[in-house]
């Protein structure tokens, strides 16, 4: 059913004790067979300035741009800071969305995830990602939603996820993402 496709992960979070983070970890365990997941680095890019674009395009980018290129279809997993998302991966989603011709997740599939350990499970910042991604022609996976509240309490001290419903969401999540992506491939 798969038909081994390749899905790239972005987080949100920088920490290394990041929910969210964990929460590609445990994606990576429920994958259907055939799939894999690669998590990427948006902390080593500089701060977006057209002034850096023009001069010289940074390594970082191009870097994740290719890893981009070459999946089939993305998962972003991010908190919401401040009711939105937070300010590094804005900056990486400006960075990765340049040059505008050929933005390298243009018409693929996109799912998103959020992880709050408020009670909202970073709702806020899910949607505004929904609405981001518009404007990068990304297909947006509606359902199902993974929005995880009191995060903090689903992850054990080694960062893997045990609370058998997000994890069962997550699989679903999953399985439903590989099915839109393998669509547009068909289309
Ligand atoms: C937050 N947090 C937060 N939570 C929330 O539900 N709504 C919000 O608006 C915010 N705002 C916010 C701003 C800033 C600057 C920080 C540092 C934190 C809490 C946040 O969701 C929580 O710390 C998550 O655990 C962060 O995600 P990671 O790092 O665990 O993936």
């Amino acid at each position: 059913m798969s038909d081994d496709l390749h899905l790239v992960g972005l987080c949100g979070s920088l920490r290394k004790a990041s929910l969210n983070r964990a929460l590609l970890a445990a994606a990576a365990e429920l994958l259907p067979g055939g799939v894999t997941l690669e998590v990427v680095e948006i902390g080593d890019f500089p701060l977006y300035n057209e002034d850096v674009e023009r001069a010289a395009y940074p390594p970082a980018v191009s870097r994740v741009r290719a890893q981009i290129a070459a999946a089939d279809a993305l998962l972003i997993a991010t908190p919401e800071y401040n009711y939105g998302i937070p300010g590094v991966l804005k900056n990486a989603i400006d960075w990765i969305s340049r040059p505008q011709k050929d933005a390298p997740w243009r018409g693929k599939a996109l799912a998103i995830a959020g992880a709050s350990q408020g009670s909202l499970g970073a709702v806020r910042g899910v949607y505004q990602m929904r609405q981001i991604a518009v404007s990068q022609d990304m297909h947006v996976l509606n359902r199902p939603e993974i929005m995880v509240s009191a995060a903090h309490t689903r992850f054990d001290d080694q960062g893997r996820l045990t609370d058998e419903t997000t994890r069962k969401y997550l699989r679903e999540m999953l399985v439903a993402l590989v099915e839109h992506a393998l669509q547009l491939r068909r289309s």
